[in-house]
């Protein structure tokens, strides 16, 4: 376990080459200069009272409590705003200094509430605290004019705002402004008269604040403070561990009061998130012990059974016979399952391994398929690994960002703000986007170029800027002769200079104007380190891997790998998604990206599992479907993914649910998926277990288990239990065994064990013999396949065509409040902002089909139809509409269609021929969700066995 200490140094600290040694209260200390006099002395731990500095956020010097003395200079600095010098002479503690803090503080505590007995924060508060340290006994001011009466505005679900406790140190404006870069907050009114105010209307929720809550972290008193620390009052202990929503990967404390959760604190020496987060991680816990929490076995022969709920044993049994049966009689091919992003590494091994020594084959897939996989494919096939280049701290030494079908704002907030951080510096952006999004222009930042594409095209965007890079000079011809390889460059280079890849002949098909793409094209060669961080709106195409290729092309022919500040860097969706890729949950592939058919490899694993491997790759997703509507793929197990909700053409993947034999799902709601199985297993939260999830960057980050499984069983548990039962012996006691057999086995965690990975917080693979403590930066001085390769990447219309019948493309995204299919945050206050998926349209669109703001409107597509309200909007294009995907009932994807990459399956989500048009009811499909929905539910209020 790492040591919990979160000593606030009051300043930040300062990298310098250069040294600095003072003399604080007659102790030597040496800093790097730019330090300042609050953090050395704090650092030689003398700890100088402060109330508006705080060490993340820059010094204010407002609250003058931190006052020093230095040798040779007037008066009483503020030791947060001074710089330390060399041979300077600082005394912290004199009678003179105490008496002037005691009579700052008094002044501070003659306008507050004396009610530290019952205030919330009694014991976690700075300013009792200070007047304890500054030794104030007495506040000798007569009741004045204050502010103790001013009224709480409690709009936000999350915190309190109580302006009677505030002493305007402005560390809540700053944390806005600073680590969050919403700046939604501001001091209203001059010298007594002023106070916090959030917006015009003084209440958080009507302001811009996102919720991300830092300003509630920074606050050194009660005036903000989370609901659930007034309600459960102050934490007892608390543990390390990982959000478990996005790719970001943030580093929580999780403070406790027993087995229940006080509040999740951003870890300050979390190397994703420094201590920031968004409003999901930090607030949106309570699913964890929502009352639709799932939490008895439950069995069924028919989905049109009432469920049984069942032991442990007998449920686990019950799976385990009817797989047997069906393999008995179908043959060894006709299961399979699929692993979860939300799970752990070691539980997401567990299940590929449970098919292949298990099951006997390689249908194991993942809801990577729905997301990255183009990602894996394009990068292993360029630049030789499956994975981002970078660290998202290396965003701080870009020049240029590109940033491609991507809204980090909404998907991955905390790395947003730090975006947002280098682009306040002064970096330059460029935005490729069919919609308008918050990364186009927000507070102190706007691009450079909008590359306002038509979806579906963004392969002939990237080689129209690949053309202009090549026929203007501006490639990095040193870098590409010493990095990559001759004839595949050649080759591109010949490819791309063709003129029916030039800005001016692409214009027509992309919809961008061809001098825009030449300016961004220019600026991203040549304006220095080059960045970009890309999403779903690359990979979830026809040409997914094809643009995933041509962005790994552009870095290599720009030089723009393998060093800070550049890179090709996925955003990835799902907390574990880059660690189900590398545990080996694709259907070809085992841990670590090696192929099924290479008999070293399998032989590797034979003798590790004793067991002799199918060489043939196994079932994807897709093909699961369709070989269970042709008869042949009859049992299937489901770990924490809800595949009907998230995969694409609903009606399709529900059909072939319903032919299956046997579907178990295990998750922790009675999720979409599950409302078509036949035997269900509680599934464990985050809070729960012991484990490890990988993050965007690689990295590898610690889940520590803070309360006991509700259910019983840890997830990984419950897959042991299952293989066991099925003749295939696991016996892990801890996922820690679980790790060291994935080290084992994965030349890339060759060096991965849980006691280095609390030792150094979290590591990034590859982590081995050649990179004991990882690999932060990747392809530093050879790409890992060698030479880079560049791919030829020719544009191919999407087969999905806008007609006469179905004239708008759709496209989908996220939402920042809602959370993929939503089963987490929909279970929290979050739907107040986002209680609904909408469909956005252009005014002009919207004009001449009669529809106005929040008309319900059905949307056709080839696959299905469905309806949700409209919002008009100037974000999207003419001819563009745009949905989350949030809500089961919204049927987003009963629109999107089986289309997809032609590498990897990967589904065509982001480009829907539809039709809108204004109607008065719920689709077909809406309807029949509705019955099915409630009759589920119906069979849910379960019986037990044998009563
Ligand atoms: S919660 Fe975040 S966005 Fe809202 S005011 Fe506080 S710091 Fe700003
Ligand atoms: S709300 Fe808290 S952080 Fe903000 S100015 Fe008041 S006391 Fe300081
Ligand atoms: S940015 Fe992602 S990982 Fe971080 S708190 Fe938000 S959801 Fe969690
Ligand atoms: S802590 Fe230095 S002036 Fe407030």
């Amino acid at each position: 376990m790492i040591a919990i200490d979160d000593k606030d140094f009051g300043t930040p600290a300062r990298q310098s080459a250069t040294l600095v040694t003072l003399e604080i209260d007659g102790v030597s200390v040496t800093v790097p200069a730019g330090t300042s006099v609050m953090r050395a002395s704090a650092e030689a731990g003398i700890n100088v009272p402060k109330l508006c500095a705080t060490d993340s956020l820059e010094a204010f010097g407002s609250c003058r409590v931190c006052l020093v003395e230095i040798e040779g200079r007037k008066g009483y600095p503020a030791s947060c705003t001074t710089p330390v010098e060399p041979g300077m002479k600082v005394r912290t503690q004199t009678p003179k200094l105490a008496d002037l803090r005691r009579g700052m503080l008094e002044l501070y505590i003659s306008d507050h509430p004396l009610d530290c007995l019952t205030c919330p924060t009694n014991g976690n508060c700075e300013l009792q605290d200070v007047a304890g340290l500054v030794g104030l006994r007495e506040v000798r001011y007569k009741k004045g004019e204050n502010h103790l009466e001013l009224k709480k505005d409690e709009s936000n679900p999350y915190f309190t705002y109580d302006p009677s406790k505030c002493i305007v140190c402005n560390r809540c404006v700053r944390a806005c402004e600073e680590t969050q870069g919403t700046f939604a907050l501001t001091i209203n009114g001059r010298g007594f008269e002023s106070r916090v105010a959030a917006g015009q209307n003084d209440a958080f929720m009507e302001s811009e604040c996102v919720s991300c809550g830092a300003c509630v972290q920074a606050c050194p008193t009660a005036t903000l403070t989370e609901k659930t620390v007034i309600r459960i009052g102050v934490a007892e202990h608390s543990a390390i561990t990982t959000c478990a929503y996005c790719g970001v990967g943030c580093s929580f404390k999780a403070e406790m009061k027993g087995s229940e959760v006080v509040r999740m604190v951003p870890w300050k020496d979390g190397k994703a998130n420094h201590g920031h987060s968004c409003v999901k991680g930090r607030f949106a816990w309570g699913y964890a012990t929502h009352k639709d929490r799932m939490l008895k076995p439950m069995i069924r022969k028919k989905i049109t059974d009432p469920w049984q709920e069942v032991s442990w044993d007998e449920a686990i049994a019950y799976a385990a016979s009817e797989f047997k049966r069906i393999q008995q009689t179908h043959g060894r091919d006709s299961i399979g399952g699929i692993t979860s992003s939300r799970c752990t590494n070691e539980e997401t091994y567990l299940v590929q391994k449970l098919v292949r020594a298990a099951f006997g084959n390689n249908n194991v897939d993942t809801c990577a398929r729905v997301c990255h996989s183009p990602t894996g494919y394009g990068l292993k096939q360029t630049l030789g690994e499956s994975a981002g280049t970078q660290t998202f701290d290396s965003v701080m030494d870009a020049d240029v960002i590109m940033v491609i079908g991507a809204n980090p704002a909404a998907a991955h907030p905390v790395f947003a703000s730090q975006m947002k951080r280098r682009l306040r510096q002064g970096a330059k952006l460029i935005v490729v986007d069919p919609r308008s999004t918050e990364m186009v222009k927000g507070a102190h930042y706007r691009a450079d170029y909008h590359l306002k594409l038509k979806p579906g095209t963004n392969v002939a965007v990237i080689d129209a800027l690949a053309h202009v890079i090549v026929t203007e000079g501006l490639l990095a011809d040193a870098f590409i002769a010493e990095r990559c390889d001759t004839a595949s460059f050649a080759a591109w280079k010949d490819f791309v200079s063709r003129p029916e890849n030039s800005p001016e002949a692409m214009a027509e098909v992309t919809g961008v104007p061809a001098e825009l793409l030449r300016g961004a094209a220019r600026l991203y060669a040549t304006g220095g380190n080059a960045a970009i961080y890309y999403g779903l709106g690359v990979t979830e195409h026809a040409q997914g891997s094809t643009m995933v290729m041509g962005i790994a092309n552009l870095a290599m022919a720009t030089g723009n790998i393998g060093r800070s500040g550049v890179g090709v860097n996925p955003l990835r969706g799902q907390n574990n998604v880059q660690g189900s890729c590398d545990m080996g949950s694709f259907p070809h592939e085992l841990p670590g990206y090696r192929h099924i058919s290479d008999s070293m490899v399998r032989a590797e694993f034979e003798a590790f599992w004793g067991v002799s491997l199918n060489p043939e790759p196994g079932l994807r997703i897709p093909n699961m479907f369709e070989a269970a509507l042709d008869g042949s793929f009859r049992g299937l197990y489901v770990q924490g993914e809800d595949i009907v909700q998230s995969d694409p053409n609903t009606q399709h993947v529900a059909d072939a649910l319903a032919a299956m034999e046997c579907l178990v799902v295990q998750d922790i709601f009675l999720n979409e998926t599950a409302k078509y199985a036949h035997v269900f297993l509680p599934g464990s939260s985050f809070l729960e277990k012991d484990g490890t999830f990988t993050n965007a960057e690689r990295r590898i980050s610690r889940v520590r288990k803070v309360m006991p499984p509700k259910a019983g069983y840890a997830d990984w548990e419950v897959t042991q239990l299952l293989a066991n039962a099925l003749g295939y012996p696991m016996n892990y006691a801890h996922p820690a065994e679980i790790m060291a057999e994935i080290a084992a086995l994965t030349p890339s965690f060759h060096g991965v064990t849980y006691e280095k990975i609390d030792r150094l917080g979290s590591v990034q693979w590859p982590c081995n013999e050649g990179a004991p403590d990882g690999t932060p930066i990747m392809h530093i001085e050879q790409f890992v396949r060698g030479k880079g390769r560049f791919m030829i990447t020719k544009y191919i219309a999407t087969d999905e065509k806008v007609t006469q019948r179905f004239p708008l493309i759709l496209t989908t995204g996220r939402i920042l409040s809602q959370y993929n299919v939503g089963a987490q945050t929909r279970r929290t206050e979050n739907v107040r902002w986002h209680s609904e998926d909408r469909l956005e349209i252009h005014p002009h669109d919207a004009e001449e089909r009669g529809i106005r703001e929040g008309d319900w409107v059905g949307i056709e597509s080839r696959s299905g139809q469905t309806v949700l309200r409209a919002t008009i909007t100037e974000n999207v294009q003419p001819g563009v509409v745009y949905t989350t995907f949030h809500f089961p009932e919204s049927g987003a994807n009963v629109i999107t269609t089986d289309n997809s990459d032609w590498a990897t399956n990967c589904p065509e989500y982001k480009v829907t021929a539809v039709q809108v048009m204004p109607v008065t009811q719920p689709s077909a499909w809406q309807a029949e969700y509705q019955r099915f929905n409630q009759q589920q539910l119906e069979l849910a209020r379960t019986e037990v066995s044998g009563a």
